[in-house]
């Protein structure tokens, strides 16, 4: 295991205020963190601390970045584009190179390719030639994924990736991501616990302070307990319960425990 990032009781915010305080964490490169809380929590900017866009106020952040190809893809929390700006969308998955040095229009062949794979694997290859303007906002998020992962960045970062997707193709991006995950360390951001606490590894309940649950199974009260008080959200007709009931049941593949979604009466 090797570390990537590491925060050291750090204390951030901005100018009307401080977000977060005395925060500690570290990501590793095998590491699947769901980074849960509630809105104005501190989620987002613990991931620009992350990113370097903005600086601690106190305490320290270390990249353990060795220059070896890309180092983090991000998928922002809102991805805007010109939807009228005449962009392929493989030019748009493609322009997540362009921090790597290559200068547009200048892909290879190889990435080319990459790009057109990428796009494949989240079911929206037959969309590579349309512009944005021609996709759902749903479709446009699943290229935006692509755009982060084009690079094969040693860390994945998406914040709420989930806010524009369909309930199945949510199931199955996470699926993707843990297939991924075998190559990159992955953060995914959302407050939604139910859903992601099936396929993260860890989980990091933001709020102020964060606390680090060194498993994906957690229990109402501990959520109560890290001051993290997420309301129990539904989705669509879906209601997806923090789970307290759940079996050990092993999962062979993926070497982390499962458990089963149970819902209140
Ligand atoms: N650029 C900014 N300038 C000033 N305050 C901000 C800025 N971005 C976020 N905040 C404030 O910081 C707090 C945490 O926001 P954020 O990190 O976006 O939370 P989350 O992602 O968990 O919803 C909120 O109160 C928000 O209003
Ligand atoms: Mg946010």
């Amino acid at each position: 295991m090797n570390k990537l990032i590491q925060l050291e009781n750090v204390t951030a915010g901005y100018d009307n205020g401080i977000v977060l305080r005395d925060v500690s964490i570290s990501v590793s490169d095998q590491d699947f963190i769901g980074v849960i809380g509630p809105n104005g929590g501190g989620k987002t900017t613990l991931i620009k601390l992350i990113l370097g866009l903005i600086k601690p106020v106190s305490g320290t952040i270390q990249r353990f970045d060795d220059q070896q190809g890309s180092f983090i893809g991000y998928l922002p929390q809102q991805s805007h584009i010109d939807r009228k700006f005449p962009i392929t969308v493989q030019d748009i998955v493609l322009s997540g190179l362009m921090s790597a040095g290559t200068t547009f229009n200048r892909y290879s062949a190889a990435d080319k390719k990459q790009a057109l794979d990428l796009l494949g694997q989240m079911g929206i290859g037959h969309l590579a030639r349309r512009t944005a303007g021609e996709l759902s906002g749903g479709q446009l998020q699943r290229v935006f994924i692509c755009r982060a992962l084009i690079s094969s960045p040693k860390l994945l970062i998406l914040d709420e990736p989930n806010t524009f997707v369909d309930n199945r193709f949510e199931h199955e991006m996470y699926e993707l991501l843990q297939q991924f995950n075998q190559k990159m360390a992955i953060m995914i951001i959302s407050h939604d616990v139910g859903t992601i606490s099936y396929f993260v590894k860890t989980i990091a309940c933001v709020n102020t302070y964060l606390h680090y649950h060194p498993s994906n199974i957690i229990t109402e009260e501990q959520l109560a307990g890290y001051n993290c008080p997420l309301q129990i959200i539904t989705h669509g007709d879906v209601p997806h319960t923090v789970l307290q009931k759940h079996d050990h049941s092993f999962d062979h593949e993926h070497g982390h425990t499962h458990h089963h979604e149970h819902t209140h009466e």
